[in-house]
């Protein structure tokens, strides 16, 4: 693993990545303890995201993405194995790596989009002028200039998506981490933000870790899928994608089926007890 293979863009033009590992997930085990069990969430999970890459974690719903988007944005600590950005050990929460959910609700109501995207930079002590403009020109790679002083309940569920995104975007983090950011959205709005999401990419090179469910979500937004199996969750496959937005190629069809089979292979036959800890 760690080779980043080049990957078409839209105007078919190839084009290589930086390879240098950005994030190293080094065999996570992640645990919740309840009153009377252990959940083991995943189980030596192992992955890298090098820069600029779009990788995404794909599994069927309680497999542990989020808990391992929660581990790497510094939420939760692993039960075992490590998590380092950039080789130094993610100990907590850091401006390095900013989340976006898949709720409506992240945005602060009683502030605009312009002061809701202004507020991180203000508060990490950018300077106000220089807050302000990079604020204003995220908004407006969302394309949402004309919503500027909007308030987040006059937004539609696709615009209150990217003024999230703007926001996370403008304090440039090392890593955007993206949980089902498009899953509430209705299939048409979905299928636009991804493209945009790309567009963004096209235009600013970040580096994400994207969760989704959908595996063909997966395809068109990421160049590197982690194919997860269900709870606990761990590697199945790591994938190459070459998709890049909508396009169906041959190729598309032929990754969703492989995809699916790995998935569908998984379904249990009976209903499952989970009832050790760290073992599956
Ligand atoms: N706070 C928690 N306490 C106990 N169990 C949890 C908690 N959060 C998640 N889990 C369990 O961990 C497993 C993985 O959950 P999650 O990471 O949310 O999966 P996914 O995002 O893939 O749907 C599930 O079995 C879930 O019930
Ligand atoms: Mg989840």
């Amino acid at each position: 693993m760690g080779r980043v293979l080049p990957f078409s863009t839209q105007d078919g033009a190839a084009r290589d990545v930086d390879s240098g590992v950005l994030l190293d997930v080094d065999d996570v085990t992640l645990q919740y303890k309840t009153d009377d069990r252990l959940v083991t969430a995943t189980y030596k999970v192992d992955f890298q995201v090098h820069r600029g890459d779009r990788f995404v974690l794909l599994g069927p719903s309680g497999c542990g993405k989020s808990s391992l988007l929660k581990a790497v944005a510094g939420f939760i600590k692993p039960v075992e194995g490590a998590i380092r950005l950039n080789g130094e050990p993610v100990r907590g929460p850091g401006p390095d790596r900013m989340v976006v959910f898949q709720e409506f609700d992240q945005l602060l109501p009683w502030k605009t989009v312009f002061q809701n995207v202004l507020f991180p930079l203000r508060a990490r002590g950018v300077p106000a002028k220089e807050a302000a403009e990079r604020a204003r020109d995220y908004i407006a790679k969302v394309g949402l200039d004309r919503f500027r002083d909007s308030y987040p309940h006059t937004l539609s569920g696709g615009m209150k998506q990217r003024v999230a995104i703007a926001r996370a975007m403008a304090t440039e983090p090392e890593i955007l981490l993206m949980d089902e950011p498009f899953a509430a959205l209705d299939a048409l709005t979905r299928r636009r933000m991804q493209e945009e999401l790309l567009q963004l990419w096209d235009d600013v090179r970040f580096t994400m870790l994207f969760v989704t469910h959908s595996i063909e979500e997966a395809i068109i937004v990421g160049n590197r899928i982690l194919v997860l199996s269900p709870h606990p969750g761990q590697v199945k496959a790591e994938l190459n994608a070459h998709a890049f937005g909508h396009e169906k190629s041959e190729g598309f069809a032929a990754l969703e089926n492989r995809i699916h089979t790995m998935l569908f292979a998984d379904q249990p036959t009976a209903p499952v007890k989970t009832t050790r800890a760290a073992r599956p």
